[in-house]
């Protein structure tokens, strides 16, 4: 009876011990073998939405740019889009992610007058040269996002991996946005 039982209890050890090495390597293909961080800057929720989404898709940490400006209302618009065509830098604060200690990072911001946002030009400054690797995602209201790509590669001093630029378009049609957003994981997963 000693013997049957040291059997299947050897048995059942043998069974647990191979489903948790199969758990590990399912694990494993879901895990990216990078670490990556999202960053970026949102001011009405675009973008934050699209990047908590990568950052759960890809398993990344993340981190908003916070700014001490007022953005809200007439003059909050007004403001920002005077930064962005004089390329001012909004004051933010201090940023948390060591980013030298990520292989990626995916860098979003709104388009702002067909640029990127003064807060992530001013995170940008104050970080050039310390990202391994960039890929880069926009928001806009569906004009063609022109120089953002340019100027964050510029600041970053980095080519980026990927581009992708969500239009509000694309933030309301589902299979636009799977489709979007599926291609540029793709691109910096290559
Ligand atoms: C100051 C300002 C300038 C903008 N300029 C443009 C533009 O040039 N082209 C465009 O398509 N959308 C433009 N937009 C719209 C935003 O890019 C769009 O609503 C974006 O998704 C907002 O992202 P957020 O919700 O993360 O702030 C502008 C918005 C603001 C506030």
């Amino acid at each position: 009876m000693n013997r049957m039982l040291r059997f299947f209890s050897m048995v059942l050890m043998t069974v647990f011990l191979l489903a948790g090495l199969l758990a590990n390597e399912a694990d494993k293909k879901v895990t990216p073998t990078n670490k990556i961080l999202v960053v970026y800057y949102s001011r009405t929720g675009n973008t934050e939405r699209v990047a908590k989404d990568l950052a759960s898709r890809l398993g990344a940490d993340s981190e908003k740019i916070i700014d001490t400006n007022k953005r809200t209302g007439f003059f909050g618009f007004m403001t920002s889009g005077k930064e962005s065509v004089q390329k001012t830098p909004a004051h933010i604060r201090p940023m948390k992610s060591d980013f030298s200690a990520y292989d990626l990072v995916l860098i979003g911001t709104p388009v702002w007058a067909g640029d990127i946002s003064s807060p992530v030009r001013a995170m940008l400054m104050e970080h050039k040269g310390s990202f391994k690797d960039i890929a880069v995602f926009a928001t806009s209201g569906g004009d063609d996002p022109k120089n953002v790509l340019k100027t964050i590669e510029e600041l970053a001093q980095r080519t980026a991996k990927a581009f992708v630029d969500f239009s509000r378009k694309d933030l309301q049609d589902k299979t636009a946005y799977e489709s979007k957003i599926k291609l540029f994981i793709s691109q910096i997963r290559e």
